[in-house]
Formats: structure tokens, sequence, C-alpha cells
């Protein structure tokens, strides 16, 4: 591996915004990890894609071993995989609850463990985890519990980590979108989950991606929750 280029992974990488962050990270020159279930090899020599489930530890076995091979060493770790489910509380099922502790706490769990040693060996690198504002301002009519148990905990591990490793050279940062223009939500909800916002619109994939970016250039900012949410963040509305 050519030692000017840095390496990122990116979990969540097929759709959305972990393929646009795939393509901006490319765009700076970086070697992309990219992973997800459905994720597809590239014709880019200088992206690999590891198919397989993040909530289990082996598929974090596989893209670890996988960037060390291909690319030698590991700048960057972006925790986007993520999924959310809006139901009453006491109608969650225990698939329900299984599937998001599975994708939002094991998917964020086992791959950043393995990554941090790495990252430790080397006295260099940089976590950012994908979270949701939801889980600091809740909102009538949209009940969602389990993104507050899972996505919450992401948000508070968030600052633990840039604590545990703030002089070892590795920053751990959030960012907290609003609700995104992303395949998650089909075109005939934008117009109601626009006015969940006090700006009076949705975000767009950019929004978030410039978010990461932000972060990634951002020397002396660790422990941060950014919120890119249109003002959800700041209260009432
Ligand atoms: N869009 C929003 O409004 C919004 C708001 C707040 C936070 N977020 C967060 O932003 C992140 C990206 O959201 P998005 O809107 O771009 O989502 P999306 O379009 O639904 O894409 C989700 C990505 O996660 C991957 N994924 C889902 N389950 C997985 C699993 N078990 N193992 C591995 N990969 C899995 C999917 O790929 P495969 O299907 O190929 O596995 C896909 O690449 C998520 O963490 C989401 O919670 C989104």
């Amino acid at each position: 591996m050519s030692s000017k280029h840095k390496v990122v992974i990116i979990t969540g990488a097929s759709q959305g915004i972990g393929a646009a962050l795939v393509k901006a990270y490319r765009d700076r020159n970086f070697h992309v990890v990219a992973t997800s279930r459905s994720i597809k090899p590239s014709a880019d020599p200088d992206i690999l894609a590891i198919a397989g489930d993040i909530g289990d530890p082996r598929t974090a076995d596989r893209v670890l071993h996988g960037a060390l091979e291909r690319f030698g060493r590991i700048d960057s770790l972006i925790n986007n995989a993520g999924v959310f489910t809006a139901k009453p509380f006491i109608d969650f099922t225990k698939d329900d609850y299984e599937l998001n502790m599975s994708v939002n706490v094991a998917g964020f769990f086992h791959i950043t463990q393995r990554v941090a040693r790495e990252m430790l060996k080397q006295g260099s690198g940089h976590i950012v985890s994908v979270t949701t504002s939801i889980v600091n301002q809740p909102i009538a009519g949209v009940p969602a519990a389990l993104a507050s148990l899972t996505k919450g905990g992401l948000a508070s591990v968030t600052q633990e980590l840039a604590i545990e490793f703030a002089t070892s050279g590795i920053r751990v940062n959030a960012v907290s979108p609003g609700i995104i223009k992303t395949p998650m939500h089909p075109p005939e909800t934008h117009a109601a989950l626009s006015a969940l916002h006090p700006v009076g619109r949705m975000g767009e994939i950019h929004d978030i991606v410039d978010a990461v970016l932000y972060l990634e250039h951002a020397a002396f900012v660790t422990g941060e929750i950014l919120h890119v949410d249109g003002g959800q963040n700041a209260g009432r509305w």
C-alpha cells in the first residue's frame, strides 16, 4: 500500500448516506473499505467491498483483516449502518428489539473494538458514529424508544471513548442527523417528515457527508455530537 493514502472503513455503505460517504472519501483520495450485507464488489481497485451483517462479530473480523491485508492500516472508521423502528413502546416485538440491538449496538461494538486496537497500535485514528437527534429531543407522534435505547448509547459512548482515547491520538465523534432524504423514507412521506424540523424541511445526504468530512479534518474536535438536524436539537417548535 502507498503510505500517502489514508484508509477509511464505512459501514452501511451500499446505499443512502453510506454510499455517498464512500464516494466523498474516494474523491479525497482515501482507500475505502465498504461493508454492508448486500454490498457488491467495486470496479475501483481502491474500494474493498466486504459483504456481511455488521451485528455479527465475524463480519467485523473480516472487515478488519481485509482492510489490513489490502491497505495496511486504518485511519478512520465511520459507523453508519443503522436501523430505525418507530412504534409505541408496548408494541415492540422481540424481533424489533433484537434487530435494533444487533445493528445499532453490536454493529458498533464489534468493529469499533477491533479497529480501536489497531488505532491504539498506530497512535492515531478517527471514529465517527451516526446517531439521530430524536434521542435528545423525542417528538410527540414519533415513538422511537428503541432508537433512544440504541442510538442514545452511541452518543454516550462517543463521549466516553473520546476521553478514554484522548491522549492516544484517537478522536471519537458522532453526527446526529434530523430526517434525511435517503431510501429509508419513501418520497410520499417527505412532506409530513419536513414538518418535523424547525426549518420546515428534511435534510439532504450531502448535509451529513459534509458534517463527517468536517469532523475528519477537525483535529481539535473530539467527543462532539454534531447535530445536523435543521434545528431539532435546539428545542421545541
Ligand atoms: N435517513 C434518516 O432520516 C436518518 C436519520 C437519523 C439517522 N440516520 C442514520 O444514518 C445512518 C444511515 O442511514 P440511511 O438513511 O442512509 O439508511 P439506509 O438508506 O436505510 O441504509 C442503511 C445502510 O445500512 C446497511 N445495513 C442495514 N442493516 C445492516 C446489517 N444488519 N448489517 C450491515 N449493514 C446493514 C444497509 O445495507 P444492506 O441492506 O446492504 O445491509 C444500508 O447500506 C443510519 O445509521 C441511520 O440510523 C438516518
